[in-house]
């Protein structure tokens, strides 16, 4: 089982990080970095999965070896700065199926609410990894689990690039079954709901937008 929290120390993912985290780096940059980082996490997040053997042959010989078994992953881009964390981890699984989920925040309950939702059919048998580069309050990220829950999923594991003290305490105590990995947990959230340092609005310095 993986731990509920996996902070990925390694030094590519924390060098590269660093360089993204500087308010100077491009668009461009900030892209390219955050693909590469999702890879690297996608290497920690698949660990643990089911494995199966299949018959094949060598040019010297016959050999049972192992491949990954059961269904498909889906891997869920939670809108919109998820995507930045998709691009790299399809790279790497091709093959994956890929929902979206879109929430919004209230202005005046503040609560999440849905705006756009499409999902792979039978999650209950697959992996199923959210992805959000930002685990801030987490109230966004456990709803969209929540929503992938009463869709049948039942093993899902979340990734992010960063994550406040507060997001994951919040996914603890909303989906203690759900594993979090990340390449760092910073210090708190502002008044705004930024991670501190962090690295600012992970969707604008990806898109390019303000
Ligand atoms: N979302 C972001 O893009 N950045 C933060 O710091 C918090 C939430």
């Amino acid at each position: 089982m993986l731990e509920h929290l996996t902070v990925v120390k390694h030094p590519l993912v924390q060098h590269k990080l660093t360089l993204m985290r500087e308010k100077d780096t491009s668009t461009n940059s900030f892209r390219r970095l955050l693909r590469e980082i999702s890879q690297l996490l996608a290497y920690e997040i698949t660990r643990e999965m089911e494995m199966t053997t299949k018959h094949i042959e060598t040019p010297l010989c016959p050999m049972d070896a192992p491949v990954i078994d059961g269904k498909k992953l889906a891997l869920i881009s939670i809108l919109r700065a998820g995507n930045g964390l998709l691009d790299g981890v399809l790279e790497l699984i091709p093959a994956a199926r890929v929902g979206f989920v879109g929430l919004y925040r209230d202005p005046e309950t503040l609560q999440p609410v849905q705006y756009y939702y499409k999902v792979p059919s039978e999650l209950e048998n697959r992996l199923v990894i959210a992805l959000d580069p930002m685990l801030a309050t987490g109230n966004s990220s456990a709803a969209a689990v929540d929503l992938l829950k009463k869709s049948g999923a039942r093993n899902i594991r979340f990734m992010c690039l960063l994550a406040a003290p507060e997001g994951v305490a919040r996914m603890k105590e909303a989906h203690p079954d759900v594993p979090i990995v990340t390449a760092a947990v910073d210090d708190c959230l502002n008044d705004h709901g930024y991670i501190v340092p962090g690295l600012g609005d992970a969707g604008d310095r990806m898109f390019g937008t303000k």
